[in-house]
């Protein structure tokens, strides 16, 4: 599994109507440093490579605004904006200088469903350091869609991903040997499902679900372990209705991973995990992850 022109999902953009609020749950609560201000938006990084994984912008309600992945090279940048605008896609930004202050090479387009997609070749890099209990960077953005298989058929055809499960509600998309970076969630409207941040390891999604306690906002669902992907899971609301996770021990595939379908993603009566332990989602969670829609949509 080497020919994928997107490399890695690297950040997210939310929109708050309360970035103050926002910024403190991303920072004290949540984990992340503020690493840059610039053009309103407030970017914060997570411990690993990425200059940034999220970035904060004041807005009248809260929406994702833009999920950015990371080209391989500038060709495949070049040829991606050509295979997106083929598909469909609003061009929003054509290829040219990033304003982020990671900057970079990028173009920004919307895709038919109603999500910015933001595309960046040879952004700034840090070193990255595993620290105890914070975030290391993305994991996975879940996305919701009214129309699953389109939009599925896109992020392969146009964008080079791989199918790598298909479970009855969900179809997990791959770019690298994570098992999922983006995860299509059947919905009844298009929006933001939920956000994964990578954490270093089991106890770190343990001991982070802790810190994020004590700070008064309860494990919307969770801990648990997941089917597709087999990763620990604890899910959040922040304070503004955006569903945040907390992940670890993703599952890293090849290209000889065997793909299971909804037949074979079947849990027993009554559970929702490998462990059985996760107990039933929260409503305010439940809630949440069908709230947050896109900007401009
Ligand atoms: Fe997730």
């Amino acid at each position: 599994m080497t020919d994928f022109p997107v490399t890695a999902l690297r950040s997210v953009e939310l929109g708050t109507p309360d970035l103050a609020a926002s910024v403190d749950f991303y920072t004290r609560v949540w984990g992340l440093d503020v690493v840059a201000e610039a053009g309103g938006k407030v970017f914060l990084a997570a411990t690993g490579e990425d200059f940034h994984v999220l970035e904060l912008k004041q807005s009248d309600r809260a929406e994702l605004r833009k999920v950015t992945f990371r080209v391989r090279s500038a060709d495949d940048l070049t040829a991606l904006f050509a295979s997106t605008v083929a598909a469909g896609c609003a061009v929003l930004r054509e290829v040219g200088p990033a304003d982020a202050p990671s900057g970079g090479e990028r173009f920004v387009i919307r895709e038919p469903q109603g999500s910015v997609l933001e595309f960046v070749f040879g952004d700034q890099r840090r070193e990255g350091r595993v620290v105890a209990n914070r975030p290391y960077r993305l994991a996975h953005v879940n996305i919701n869609s009214a129309g699953i298989e389109a939009l599925s058929d896109f992020y392969r055809q146009t964008l080079g991903f791989r199918l790598t499960d298909r479970s009855k509600l969900m179809a997990f998309l791959c770019c690298n040997a994570d098992h999922h970076a983006v995860v299509l969630a059947e919905a009844p409207t298009n929006g933001l499902n939920h956000v994964a941040f990578l954490m270093p390891d089991l106890e770190s999604v343990m001991r982070g679900s802790g810190r994020v306690v004590d700070q008064g906002y309860p494990i919307g669902w969770g801990v648990g372990r997941h089917g597709p992907g087999d990763n620990v899971f604890a899910y959040f609301v922040d304070p503004q209705g955006v569903v945040a996770e907390y992940t670890a021990e993703v599952l890293q595939v090849d290209k000889d991973y065997r793909f299971r379908g909804p037949d074979e993603w079947v849990w027993p009566p009554g559970r929702t995990d490998h462990w059985g332990i996760a107990p039933p989602k929260s409503e305010a969670c439940k809630k949440a992850q069908i709230s947050i829609g896109f900007s401009g949509a």
